[in-house]
């Protein structure tokens, strides 16, 4: 049995489905859309000077409706001094120069509404750039003064101060206190930043923050926005007092495992460090979803919250604060049939215990891309990057066909499911960037131990002949494009059977066609341990996560993530099929 998943498909309108017969508030469309996650600095870059931007991206447009996605989020495009690619904001309601304008936006904004694109900004309230004029306020002001009242500005310990006030780590390496200079060059008081120096954390409890957030959001509702994506959204209170914290030797699994937040340390039965996931942070989102729901038109957040267990996590979606949360630990289950059973069932009694949809992701701008990490073949500490010199490099063709495989699995859930640009090229980590060129953060305040998130982070190729594929006519590119890259640009897969690009595009028109997101999963017995199989709807879906071939039952193939040979589904494959 052979299959071409390169079948013509005719993509349904998107948005509320008006045939539905469930109540309206059953259906709104956050709760089944697909995300796609834009990265505008890699996106596609219309000025020339080699970085993304919003005219970039609007031009681009019509190849996401092409691909059959539902909204869209931007990484942030604010003003920003770029020392962590804009998750340092020096101004939250105006463009950086290097992305565009205001006007721009609302072209981007308009351009995909009239394409029926929903459009998710970022918003980044746990930290603002040093350049922000609030921080500078309040390093020219006094001790004790309402400018410095808005960050976390300490005396420090030891005799005279020159120690931090206690001993957090910064996530992105060294320490997360940095002593500041008085105007008579003396030293003075230290600053918080959970993340780099140049991004001290304000203070949450502070009103005057809460007002200006309040501001800033309604800034952008009425700009037209469908929605947030809360950066740190379980970072935002710290404990009182700041105590001291070491996070367990073990506790590197979670953001340790792929990202950001090595001592998370809120997995079940490990303590809450005293600067994550404190329950202050839920007032703040009932704050904000009161003024969401001024707005028409089911305005969204959601909470990027590195937070387990998925129990702990479902509280961040309760009916009265964020819509949606990432499932992080769907992102960090090994290719494993028991781990995936396990994972999909947690996170749909966890959710819909509070009524929210369950989301899916495989990769993002702060992980190993999946095509990548499913097939990193040692243990490796993932959230650090992988580089040349990383232990347990992986088997690039072994790396696609799972990642498709598991693509294919997670775009049958019900639910929402985030895509991150590229991977519907099947595109791998950039493993052997220059060191000169590369400009995380981490790489740098680790003295390169960490090589950081940049290779997930390099320009989209979109046409295997052009400048810089496509992504810049003038060939430039922030960061250098694998001269490889040719095979998995855009144009060189489009209606080719058996490309990623082709696979995607099929199962989400499936996924509508069969309403797969307001489904709900059945487990199929008899397929064995290694074997994730489950019917939703009227798709019987079977992954392969095992090494031996798995005979499939009689049906119609509707799509496959590799040419079926035969009745067989091979190894690290997945099926769907009318039985
Ligand atoms: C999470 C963002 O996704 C990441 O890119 C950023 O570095 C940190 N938050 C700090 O804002």
């Amino acid at each position: 049995m052979t299959f071409d998943n390169s079948v013509a498909i005719v993509v349904p309108a998107r948005g509320e489905d008006p045939t539905s017969d469930l109540p309206a508030t059953g259906r709104e469309w956050w709760r089944n859309a697909v995300i796609y996650q834009i990265y505008p600095r890699s996106f596609a870059d219309d000025s020339g000077d080699g970085i993304g931007d919003l005219r970039g991206i609007t031009t681009r447009l019509p190849s996401l409706v092409e691909l059959g996605v539902d909204a869209i989020w931007l990484s942030p495009f604010f003003v920003s001094p770029q020392r962590d690619a804009g998750y340092d904001v020096a101004d939250y309601c105006d463009v950086d120069p290097l992305f565009g304008t205001l006007a721009d936006f609302d072209a981007l904004e308009d351009a995909a509404h009239a394409l029926g694109l929903k459009i998710i900004v970022d918003l980044v309230p746990n930290h603002t750039s040093s350049d922000h004029a609030w921080f500078r306020a309040a390093l020219d002001a006094a001790e004790g003064s309402v400018e410095r009242a808005r960050y976390m500005f300490r005396d420090g310990t030891g005799e005279s101060g020159e120690l931090p006030p206690n001993n957090w780590d910064s996530v992105f390496g060294g320490p997360a206190w940095t002593r500041t200079t008085n105007a008579d060059g003396t030293p003075g008081q230290w600053y918080l930043h959970l993340f780099d120096s140049t991004q001290p954390d304000l203070d949450w409890e502070n009103p005057w923050v809460r007002e200006k957030f309040r501001d800033i959001l309604r800034f952008w509702l009425d700009r037209g926005v469908d929605g947030f994506r809360v950066d740190v959204a379980h970072g935002m209170i710290k404990e009182a007092g700041l105590p001291d914290y070491t996070a367990p030797a073990d506790s590197g699994s979670m953001g340790g495992g792929v990202g950001l937040e090595p001592e998370i340390g809120t997995h079940g039965d490990t303590p809450t460090p005293p600067y994550w996931a404190q329950d202050g942070v839920h007032e703040i989102y009932r704050d904000w979803r009161q003024v969401l729901d001024e707005y028409e038109g089911n305005r969204v957040m959601v909470a990027e919250a590195w937070v387990e267990p998925l129990t702990k996590l479902a509280r961040w979606v309760r009916p009265d604060e964020m819509h949606q949360a990432f499932n992080f630990s769907y992102l960090e289950t090994t290719w494993a049939g028991p781990a995936i059973r396990r994972v999909i069932d947690g996170s749909l009694d966890a959710f819909t215990g509070v009524g929210a949809p369950s989301t899916w992701v495989l990769s993002n701008h702060d992980v190993v891309r999946h095509a990548t990490r499913l097939a990193l073949t040692a243990d490796n500490p993932q959230g650090h990057g992988i580089g040349p010199k990383s232990p347990g490099q992986p088997i690039p063709e072994l790396g696609l066909r799972r990642a498709r495989a598991a693509s294919a699995l997670m775009l049958a859930l019900p639910g929402s499911a985030y895509l991150y640009q590229g991977e519907e090229l099947g595109l791998p980590e950039v493993i052997d960037l220059p060191d000169h060129a590369r400009e995380d953060p981490t790489w740098f305040r680790t003295n390169g131990e960490r090589y950081g998130r940049d290779g997930c982070r390099v320009p989209i190729p979109w046409e295997a002949d052009a400048a810089a594929y496509g992504f810049s006519a003038s060939g430039k590119s922030w960061l250098p494009q694998p001269a490889d890259w040719a095979p998995v640009s855009r144009d060189a897969q489009v209606g080719v059977p058996g490309s990623t690009l082709e696979l995607y595009r099929l199962a989400l028109a499936l996924r509508h066609e069969h309403d797969l997101g307001f489904g709900a999963v059945d487990w199929l017995p008899g397929y064995g341990e290694t074997v994730v199989a489950f019917r939703n709807g009227a798709v019987t879906v079977i992954a392969n996560t095992s090494q031996t071939a798995v005979e499939l039952p009689v049906g119609e193939v509707l799509l496959s993530s590799e040419e079926l040979q035969g009745s067989a589904l091979a190894p690290d494959q997945t099926v769907w099929m009318r039985l």
